[in-house]
């Protein structure tokens, strides 16, 4: 399922229409009753930021937004308007969204909103869902390359949320990398996908260890978006957790509000999939690279188990005790991986720890950093401007102690308290670049509807890394 998002000139007499307007507009056009102008009128006296009229052979909605000071606050409480005005027009088939006297990016914001929240997810709906709306059009004051712009943004916010909704019964790490692949073609990114087989040549002892209780092998995806006028001559490479399905392993998860939703736990490996989609599709000329390390973690007669010792990627020994805390397992040896292109900045995205949701809850994505306090200033305004904002955690040194290992080199789990900081202490372990780390548990998933984030998957983190990787290069000015 898709929205589409086109320009378009003539209005017939049946189309809805979407007014943003202000409270001193022109109507005259719209040949409005005395009773309609006056409700109207009333309605806007009363501050209301959208007025509904029904004129029978369709439906008016006028959205006035308040002007908040904050810019970033604003544009949210448009695409919160754009979202509300759905419920009251999504059992039409399309809406046309006229701006009267408001600004371009007001009327781009309601239109992401409104898209946004019109996603639904229906793989496995066997009748069909007739609701919801087919098209957006939009009067051709907005520019052309914004409209196309925001269309791939919002394709690769749904990409996310499909990949996120599927379940494990249909998606394994196999059909990930392919995933990964198919966006590849599509948007022009490239795509390599390194087998079990090739896995095991590099011993990549993170991933084989979560991967051996699983009858499905594991994989490991590298996607990569290299522009001829790329401006940075080092790559940013983006780092996605890719568990299809966590039961917690031998250390077994309980299934409600738990292992229930655990399909969740490739939102990072789908966030760096759907963000590769949009910058190749909008040909942003910043050289990125996409490491997507995948598997099931099961338990089984061969699963890892606590109090293992596992040597992975970089050689670093790990006493494993607790098979739950697989994500760390498999993004550190994608982290060490990371070394070898030499990257200006990593950044990792996890659904890793529910201390980071606990925290946090969803409004928002736990983040911490190492030798990177620029461009995580940055991220974080990104984070402002997409609504997708970060919530900056300590990274003191006094937690490395915490996963001081008895036997070997670290542990993989830390104590009773600072869960999601103790995780992200973990893979610093692995890294030796400037690196921000993202743990996006909260907010990937949702049991109800969020705004136009929905039901389920929400996408988040993709509308943010897009931000940033547009503005990576201005930042720096
Ligand atoms: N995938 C989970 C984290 C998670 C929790 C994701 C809630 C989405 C929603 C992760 O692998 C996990 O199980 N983490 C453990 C770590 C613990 C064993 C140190 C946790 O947070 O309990
Ligand atoms: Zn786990
Ligand atoms: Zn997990």
């Amino acid at each position: 399922m898709k929205t589409i998002l086109k320009r378009k000139t003539t209005i017939s007499n049946n189309d809805n229409l979407i007014l943003v307007t202000s409270y001193d507009s022109d109507f005259s056009f719209l040949n409005l009753s005395s009773k309609e102008y006056l409700f109207l009128e009333k309605e806007l006296k009363l501050n209301k930021e959208i007025v509904y009229i029904n004129q029978y052979n369709r439906w008016l909605y006028f959205i006035v937004p308040k002007v908040l000071q904050d810019p970033n606050k604003h544009l949210e409480n448009c695409r919160l308007l754009g979202d509300s005005v759905l419920k009251n027009c999504s059992n039409s088939k399309q809406v046309h969204i006229v701006n009267l006297n408001r600004k371009q990016e007001d009327v781009l914001a309601i239109t992401e909103g409104l898209a946004l929240g019109n996603y639904k997810y229906l793989h496995h709906k066997t009748k069909e869902d007739n609701k919801g709306l087919k098209r957006i059009f939009l009067c051709n004051t907005i520019k052309k390359n914004l409209v196309s712009e925001l269309q791939n943004i919002i394709d690769s916010v749904y990409i996310c949320r499909d990949l996120v909704n599927e379940p494990f019964s249909h998606l394994k790490a196999k059909d990930l990398s392919l995933a990964a692949k198919k966006f590849g073609k599509e948007s022009g990114y490239s795509t390599k996908i390194f087998n079990k087989k090739k896995i095991q040549e590099l011993k990549m002892g993170g991933l084989l260890a979560v991967n051996q209780g699983s009858i499905d092998p594991p994989t490991f995806t590298i996607m990569e978006w290299n522009p001829s006028e790329a401006t940075n001559s080092k790559p940013l490479i983006l780092v996605g957790k890719g568990i299809v399905y966590d039961t917690g392993g031998l250390s077994l998860k309980p299934t409600a509000n738990s292992m229930d939703i655990m399909k969740v736990d490739m939102a990072g490996g789908a966030c760096v999939i759907s963000t590769m989609y949009a910058i190749a599709k909008n040909n942003l000329s910043v050289h990125v690279i996409g490491l997507l390390p995948a598997t099931d973690n099961r338990p089984s007669g061969n699963a890892y188990a606590p109090g293992d010792v596992v040597e992975m990627f970089d050689g670093t020994k790990v006493e494993v005790l607790n098979t739950d805390a697989e994500g760390r397992m498999i993004l550190a040896d994608a982290l060490s991986f990371a070394k070898k292109y030499k990257p200006e900045l990593v950044i990792d995205l996890a659904t890793l720890t529910g201390s980071a949701a606990r925290t946090i809850g969803h409004f928002g994505i736990v983040s911490m950093s190492q030798d990177a306090d620029k461009q995580h200033s940055n991220l974080k305004k990104a984070g402002k401007k997409t609504h997708e904002r970060l919530a900056e955690m300590p990274f003191w040194s006094d937690y490395d102690k915490l996963l001081e290992s008895e036997v070997a080199d670290i542990k993989n789990i830390g104590g009773s308290f600072a869960g999601a900081i103790t995780a992200g202490k973990f893979l610093a372990h692995f890294t030796e670049y400037p690196w921000i780390h993202l743990d996006i548990a909260g907010p990937s998933y949702t049991k109800n509807r969020y705004e136009y984030r929905g039901l389920g998957a929400t996408g988040m983190g993709v509308r943010l890394l897009y931000q940033f990787i547009k503005d990576y290069k201005k930042y720096e000015n």
